[in-house]
């Protein structure tokens, strides 16, 4: 059977190079003649923690910029807007109706607010809106509408999936089987570094730009901290930021041949370098791209349009059965 990969991107803030090597990268990579792909900007979902209108629609030309640039081709995969797919709510509230409230009390993040909220003598629901709370039953919609096989997702998504087939198995076991139970393609967590050696995030304001000038990569690598060993001394390569980061970007000669650099006292200007010019090949062609791109917005605004054209059709067909499993249907 033809595999169908679906995932979706939360549109807030701006990919970092963390998002790039971690979500975008592999899942791009998926992308093959002999498989159907599904990409889209969960908007919808970005609601439930932004509450500023210039944010959300900011976020979602960045990450679809981000996307587009890094090589996704709407000719290949399909790449809409949840919101462009009303059916999608729609599915949401039937699953609403399938999902067990004591599954979602189990849900981590959800879980982890009360806990911080218990902890600090708040109530222990404070500041958790229902999107929140429902928010796998809104994934799982995004998932089932289109009857994915595959969703490719980062390890803190793992519990979100086994939540999705569990809702969709007992709606068909309710009704009559006709949701795809999907299967989770979970990613490895890979753990970029940010320019202070932390986990690159951008609550940490720590992170290296990928949609960004040649200037500005290079001053956010000259950033990155070092220790104060001087040219010629030794050095240790497997606990450098440095030599985190250029791994990610070089062949595995050049991984070895730096080792030995690291060995011989090769200076941290010389592996900021190296480490610029290894990114800088990687995301030449990106930033291209993204220059052509980011001062279109009709261009995006009809891509959008152009998804949502091309997959509205499965999920009208998909709801239609649903309307009629669940007896929402012409009386007789
Ligand atoms: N929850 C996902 C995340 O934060 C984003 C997402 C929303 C998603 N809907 C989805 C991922 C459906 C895969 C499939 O990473």
């Amino acid at each position: 059977m033809r595999k169908r990969i679906l995932t979706g991107i939360t549109t807030t803030g701006t990919p970092h190079i963390g998002n790039y090597l971690g979500a975008i990268k592999p899942a791009l990579e998926l992308v093959a003649p002999d498989n159907d792909s599904y990409f889209f900007l969960a908007d919808y979902h970005a609601l439930i923690k932004q509450t500023d209108p210039k944010e959300i629609t900011g976020s979602v030309k960045n990450v679809a910029l981000a996307w587009l640039s890094s090589g996704l081709d709407p000719e290949q995969s399909y790449f809409y807007r949840q919101s462009d797919i009303p059916e999608v709510q729609e599915l949401a509230w039937i699953l609403n109706c399938s999902a067990a409230k004591g599954l979602l009390n189990r849900a981590h993040a959800y879980k982890a607010i009360v806990a911080e909220n218990t902890l600090s003598g708040s109530d222990e629901d404070k500041g958790i809106n229902m999107g929140l709370f429902s928010y796998p039953v809104l994934m799982a919609a995004d998932i089932l509408i289109f009857n994915a096989t595959h969703v490719p997702v980062g390890p803190d998504q793992a519990q979100h999936m086994e939540m999705t087939r569990d809702i969709a198995g007992k709606f068909n076991h309710t009704y009559s089987n006709i949701l795809t139970l999907p299967e989770a393609l979970i990613q490895n967590e890979i753990s970029v570094p940010g320019n202070d050696g932390r986990k690159m995030s951008k609550s940490y304001n720590n992170i290296i730009p990928f949609l960004s000038s040649e200037k500005a990569l290079q001053k956010s690598i000259a950033k990155i901290v070092t220790n104060s060993l001087k040219p010629g001394e030794s050095k240790d390569c497997e606990t450098c930021t440095l030599f985190k980061l250029y791994s990610f970007f070089a062949t595995a000669d050049e991984i070895n041949d730096m080792k030995q650099s690291y060995k011989d006292g090769i200076s941290w200007g010389e592996v900021k370098k190296s480490l610029f010019d290894a990114i800088n090949d990687e995301i030449l062609p990106i930033r291209e791209k993204y220059t052509e791109l980011k001062d279109q917005p009709d261009l995006l605004n009809d891509l959008f349009s152009d998804g949502a054209r091309k997959v509205r059709p499965q999920a009208q067909e998909l709801i239609s059965k649903l309307r009629e499993a669940v007896g929402i249907s012409k009386i007789v």
